[in-house]
């Protein structure tokens, strides 16, 4: 039985996409992408955002059977006003995956996470054979952390341990995330806080280093992904 309620068949309006012709061109390139039976990493941020609904366009129009593995719940609510089935990294691997960037550099190394879902969209990311990145050309830089700090997802009650370690990592910013729409610190899809951090330079080593702090879950930094990036 279907809902039939405003929510289950409205998309989450995202208000105000900025270079969205250039983000609808990519959104489309990688609707053509679809074939029948695929399952498929679906990313989140406004370009998967346009994304998913030109897949839901050309899925509807062709009468496809696609099964999406949302990277947040915005994308899962998404999918579902759409009418796309979901499931999780648990139940299926994606045939392959989409999502967007906040940062690209010259050697598609990636900062994301704006959207705080970057732990889920590494699981996504890695579990993927194939990953297309949709950007426009604003995402373009040719140094890491040029225009974002990395997110990190914390354990809320690791925060002082890792701040404490970024310190001694020589940060030279390290931010909780507040919320809008709610009072105190952005809460992710799995319960967690972030931490917005800058450093001098970030090095390819980074990552891991980030990663091994105790209490973290995972950094918004994606260093030698292979990846195809597509843009507008
Ligand atoms: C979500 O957490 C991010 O990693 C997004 O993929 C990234 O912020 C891209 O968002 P836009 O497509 O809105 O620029």
């Amino acid at each position: 039985m279907k809902w039939k309620n405003p929510l289950s068949n409205s998309v989450q309006r995202l208000e105000g996409i900025d270079n969205r012709s250039q983000k609808e061109a990519v959104a489309d390139r990688i609707a053509n992408r679809v074939n029948d039976g695929d399952v498929i990493g679906v990313g989140s941020g406004s370009t998967s955002f346009l994304a998913i609904q030109a897949i839901g366009k050309h899925v509807q129009e062709d009468q496809l059977k696609i099964t999406a593995i949302p990277t947040s719940r915005e994308a899962a609510l998404n999918c579902s006003a759409l009418g796309i089935p979901v499931t999780d990294l648990m139940h299926a691997r994606p045939d392959w995956a989409f999502d967007g960037a906040d940062e690209v550099d010259p050697d598609n190394n990636l900062i994301k996470g704006r959207g705080g879902a970057m732990y889920v969209e590494k699981l996504v990311l890695t579990s993927s054979p194939e990953n297309y990145i949709l950007v426009d050309e604003s995402k373009f830089v040719q140094q890491l952390g040029s225009k974002f700090s990395i997110p990190l997802e914390i354990d809320p009650q690791a925060i002082h341990v890792v701040d404490s370690s970024l310190e001694r990592m020589a940060a030279e910013k390290v931010e909780l995330r507040n919320a809008e729409g709610k009072d105190g610190p952005v809460i992710t899809d799995s319960g967690n806080f972030i931490l917005d951090v800058q450093f001098r330079i970030i090095e390819d080593t980074l990552e891991k280093e980030l990663k091994s702090i105790p209490g973290v879950i995972e950094s918004g930094l994606f260093i030698k992904y292979p990846v195809e990036v597509i843009s507008g």
